[in-house]
């Protein structure tokens, strides 16, 4: 329920007022793009001597950094009046204005959980050769408290990627071609963020249904990719030109979501020697594995071999001897039984991950260290 919350909507008019007359604890992620502050003096020629569109919009202008402090300090104190307890923020910026915005969120109580790297695999280059290319951005992922709890979708995010963890440094194209907003034949807006960043963070860290706030709202990208992947959301410009392209943008989605998608299938258990599981207890040194329908027994060894009728060997090779076959694989067919329940179960089962309730130390190097 969102009571008096303006949900699905782009709003016209300065983010701080509205956001401190929007009813607190009410979303539940923000995504901000705020001004870069970037101080541009100077036009910037290309080689070819066109003229660059870089941001020296209004928007953009601020008189000092005491200004722009004062400026970042209302509108993430806002964000953070506005967010669940269990919500979470994300914010994107060069590195013209993130240490700024780092510092002042982490003043206000915030709890960062990640920094991640937006690696631009096309970016604009450095027209004057003085400095290297700016080829990234970076996003910080913050809860609302040290103790707080979030989203994140884990399983979905690694399942999603191979079954390799997803990692903090993201690569994506600037947003050029079709995406790109247009007006009277140029571009709508000079930052607009490419959709697939934002598709990234809206499923990594939220759920269908959530609302997603975006003070910072542009050509509307953070509420379309919202709209499109199931999600509720509120935006916010104080530029009615943006407000209008927004709208527009926003109306031509349409929602791709899944009523029906089934639970995870979990990935194969994670790869981890037999020996992980002599050393960690799992399998005590001494114990006995039977061998898949035989009264073959073999005895485990504090090396993570096993012995068997005095041969000595890994779990494969020695299953391979039982077998009687060139090739067969020891994680299905040795059996252990389970202490608790006696039953008996293929060794692979233990290298299941423990969840967290079991009070143990994690075997596996995919578990969060922090
Ligand atoms: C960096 S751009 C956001 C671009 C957007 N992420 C996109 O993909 O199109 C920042 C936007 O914030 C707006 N803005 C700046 N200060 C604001 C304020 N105090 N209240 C509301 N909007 C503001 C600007 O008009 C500008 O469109």
């Amino acid at each position: 329920m969102n009571f008096g919350l303006p949900v699905d909507n782009v709003l016209h008019g300065d983010c701080i007022e509205i956001m401190n007359a929007l009813p607190e604890k009410s979303v539940d992620l923000v995504f901000a793009d705020p001004p870069y502050n970037l101080q541009l003096s100077q036009d910037l020629y290309r080689p070819n001597l066109t003229l660059v569109d870089a941001v020296d919009d209004h928007w953009d202008q601020f008189g000092s950094f005491g200004e722009y402090d004062r400026f970042t300090r209302d509108w993430l104190a806002a964000c953070r009046r506005l967010l669940k307890d269990d919500g979470a923020l994300w914010v994107i910026g060069s590195y013209h204005n993130i240490y700024r915005v780092g510092s002042i969120l982490l003043d206000l109580g915030y709890w960062i959980l990640n920094d991640v790297t937006w690696i631009k695999t096309n970016p604009l280059p450095q027209m004057r050769g003085s400095r290297f290319c700016n080829a990234h951005e970076t996003l910080i992922w913050a809860k609302k408290t040290r103790d707080a709890r979030y989203t994140f979708n884990y399983r979905d995010l690694k399942a999603g990627n191979e079954d390799k963890q997803m990692r903090s440094d993201w690569e994506f194209p600037l947003c050029t071609g079709r995406q790109r907003e247009m007006l009277d034949g140029q571009k709508a807006h000079a930052t607009q963020k490419p959709e697939a960043l934002l598709h990234r963070v809206i499923t990594a860290t939220s759920k269908p249904g959530d609302v997603i706030l975006d003070p910072f709202c542009g050509t509307g990208t953070t509420a379309a990719v919202a709209r499109r992947l199931g999600r509720r959301f509120i935006t916010i410009d104080r530029e009615e030109t943006y407000v209008g392209i927004a709208e527009k943008r926003i109306a031509s989605i349409t929602p791709q979501v899944d009523e029906d998608v089934p639970e995870l299938v979990d990935a194969p258990n994670p790869k981890v020697p037999f020996v992980q599981l002599v050393e960690s207890g799992r399998l005590p040194v001494g114990s006995t594995i039977r061998f898949k329908n035989t009264e073959r027994h073999a005895k485990v060894n504090a090396d993570g071999t096993i012995t068997w009728d005095g041969n000595r060997g890994s779990i494969h090779k020695i299953a391979c001897l039982c077998a009687g076959a060139p090739g067969c694989n020891g994680w299905s067919h040795w059996y252990y039984a389970d202490p608790n329940t006696g039953q008996e179960l293929p060794i692979d089962a233990l290298r299941a991950k423990p969840k967290p309730s079991d009070g143990q130390m994690s075997l596996w190097s995919d578990d969060e260290a922090d």
